[in-house]
C-alpha cells in the first residue's frame, strides 16, 4: 500500500489560483488544459466519446486506478461541491480532513465523502483501511499535501508540470519542512502538454 500525491502545478509553483471566482476561470483552465482532452477524462465524467489516447490519457487513467482511496482538505473539497457533477469522479470512499462536523456524503457512482475532524493521521489511517490492496491518494490541496509530507505521510510525489505562470495563488510547498524531506527522482516524461515529474519521497 502506497500513500502517493498527485497533482498539478504551474511552472511557478502554485496549484490553485487565489481566489475562488478565477477557481473556475482561465488561470484554472491553462492550468489544466493536459486533462481536459483526454479520453479517460472524457469517461469519466460521461461528456461522451473519443478523446486523446496518448501518455497524459494513461497517466490519468492509471492514477484512477491504482487509488482505492482518497484524502482531501475542506478548501479541495468546497471548490469540488461547486465543479464536480452530481456523479463525482472518485468512485471511491473520500476523506474530507475538517473541523466541520457533517455526516457522511453518499454520490451516486460510489462516492462517500467522509468528514474527518481529528486530523490528517487519523484521515489516513482510514482511507487505509478502505482502499483494500489499492494506495492511497493524498488528493490536495497544498496545505493538506504538506501536512502529510512534514509529518513523514507520503511515500510518492507526482507533478504534473503545467507550462503556466500564476503569480500568485494557493502554493504546493508553502510551509513545507525542507529539513526532514528528501526527494529522489525516480521518473520524468513529458507530452506536448505537460511534464510528469515523479519522485519517491524520503525522511532525512
Ligand atoms: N492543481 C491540482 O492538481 C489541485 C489538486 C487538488 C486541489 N487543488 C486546489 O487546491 C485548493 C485548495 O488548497 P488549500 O491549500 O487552499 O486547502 P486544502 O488543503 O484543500 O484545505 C485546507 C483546509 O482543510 C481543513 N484542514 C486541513 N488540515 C486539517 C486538520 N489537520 N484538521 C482539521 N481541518 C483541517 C481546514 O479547513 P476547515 O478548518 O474549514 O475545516 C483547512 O483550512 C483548491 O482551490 C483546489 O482546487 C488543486
Amino acid at each position: 500500500m502506497t500513500v502517493f500525491v498527485s497533482v498539478t502545478m504551474s511552472l511557478d509553483g502554485f496549484v490553485a489560483p487565489g481566489s475562488l471566482g478565477e477557481l473556475m476561470g482561465r488561470q484554472w483552465q491553462e492550468l489544466q488544459q493536459w486533462v481536459f482532452p483526454q479520453r479517460f477524462f472524457r469517461e469519466n465524467l460521461h461528456l461522451g466519446e473519443g478523446g486523446e489516447e496518448g501518455r497524459d490519457d494513461e497517466i490519468l487513467r492509471e492514477t484512477y486506478e491504482r487509488t482505492g482511496a482518497s484524502v482531501m482538505g475542506k478548501r479541495m473539497f468546497d471548490a469540488g461541491e461547486r465543479m464536480w457533477p452530481e456523479e463525482a469522479p472518485f468512485h471511491t470512499p473520500v476523506f474530507v480532513v475538517t473541523h466541520e462536523r457533517r455526516e457522511p456524503w453518499e454520490r451516486p457512482g460510489g462516492t462517500t465523502f467522509h468528514f474527518v475532524n481529528d486530523g490528517v493521521e487519523a484521515a489516513l489511517n482510514r482511507a487505509r483501511e478502505a482502499a483494500g490492496d489499492r494506495d492511497v491518494r493524498i488528493a490536495g490541496g497544498g496545505a493538506t499535501i504538506v501536512e502529510h509530507l512534514n509529518a513523514g505521510l507520503v511515500d510518492e510525489l507526482a507533478i504534473a508540470l503545467s507550462p503556466v505562470l500564476f503569480g500568485a495563488g494557493v502554493r504546493l510547498f508553502e510551509g513545507v519542512d525542507a529539513s526532514r524531506i528528501a526527494l529522489e527522482q525516480t521518473r520524468v516524461e513529458h507530452s506536448a502538454r505537460v511534464t510528469h515529474l515523479s519522485y519517491a519521497v524520503r525522511r532525512r
